[in-house]
């Protein structure tokens, strides 16, 4: 599906040989714009209970399908246009017509769109398959024991779906504080103007302390969809590893404060 001046389809940001994300640390956007997120992978993305780095969508992937369409740090897509551009090329009647949905249509192209991108899942690594060598066990092992990590990465998703502030450093970039601050002035945030910082999951409930805090992202896939967190902040695996190494803000109070034993769910 392309974009309003036709530069940009979906697969430009989620390309499909790199899990669909693009190997960059901040996301493109829409012709004279930049984003100021990270593009996350696609992998398993239909069984998510909220989407986006903050989580703000969380009732159906078709408001999410929509707001990438017509957002102006996404597509900019007028969907009168688009439906217009559908019904004037003959291969997208043929294909609406064989799927038995008529005339092409705005409302039939995102329902197909959303079924596509639910399609996209990830198995039949060796995590699945019990293929894993000695060190993956090993280190499977701490991952849900000792380190912690499966409180947070839980399930065959590696994620409960849940926002966290694990203290990943802001990424300041001039070039995109235009569509940060349109993003900001959006979603209702008071003061917008003055924003520096990216409040994540505050946009969810408005609350302080949802401010900082993103969605925990799945692990799947993990190799092919660097740099990593919401912000592109760490380049590669090690540097993540690194980062929880010195022992961050959520992660130090799950396994300190609480006590937490990480229990790898039944599945
Ligand atoms: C310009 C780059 C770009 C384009 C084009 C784009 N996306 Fe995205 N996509 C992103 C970024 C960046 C995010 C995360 C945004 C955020 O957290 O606010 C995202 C998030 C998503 C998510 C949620 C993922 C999750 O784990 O929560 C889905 C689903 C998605 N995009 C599907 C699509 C579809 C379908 C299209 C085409 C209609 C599309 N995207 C076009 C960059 C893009
Ligand atoms: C308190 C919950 C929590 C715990 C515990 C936790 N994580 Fe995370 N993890 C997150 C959140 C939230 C993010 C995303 C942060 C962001 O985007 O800024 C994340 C991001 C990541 C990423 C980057 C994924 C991507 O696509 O960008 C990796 C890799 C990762 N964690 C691995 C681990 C490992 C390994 C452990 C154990 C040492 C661990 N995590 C422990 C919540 C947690």
């Amino acid at each position: 599906m392309e974009n309003g001046d036709t530069n940009l389809s979906c697969a430009s940001c989620h390309q499909p040989d790199k899990a669909f994300t693009d190997g960059l640390a901040l996301s493109t956007a829409y012709s004279g714009s930049e984003h100021f997120r990270n593009t996350p992978t696609l992998a398993n993305v239909g069984r998510r209970a909220a989407w986006f780095h903050d989580g703000r969508l969380g009732t159906n992937l078709n408001d999410v399908v929509r707001e990438s369409l017509t957002e102006t740090y996404f597509m900019n897509m007028d969907m009168r246009i688009m439906q217009e551009r559908l019904k004037q090329d003959p291969v997208y009647v043929d294909m609406f017509q064989k799927a038995g949905k008529g005339e092409p249509s705005n409302g039939g192209a995102r329902s197909a769109i959303q079924e596509f991108v639910k399609s996209i899942t990830s198995s039949g690594a060796p995590f699945d398959t019990g293929n894993m060598s000695v060190s993956a066990k090993a280190g499977f092992e701490l991952f849900k024991g000792k380190a912690g990590c499966a409180v947070c990465h839980a399930g065959p998703r590696f994620t409960d779906d849940n926002p966290y502030n694990i203290g990943v450093p802001e990424n300041p970039n001039p070039d995109r504080h235009v569509t940060f601050i349109t993003y900001a002035k959006f979603m209702g945030i008071e003061n917008y103007m003055n924003l520096r910082r990216d409040l994540g999951a505050f946009v969810r409930d408005h609350r302080q302390e949802s401010a900082g805090k993103f969605m925990t992202p799945t692990l799947r896939e993990l190799t092919y969809t660097a740099p990593y967190m919401h912000n592109g902040m760490l380049a590669s695996l090690e540097d993540v590893i690194d980062f929880y190494d010195r022992g961050t803000r959520d992660y130090v109070h799950w396994l300190s404060v609480k006590r937490r034993k990480a229990i790898w769910p039944i599945f």
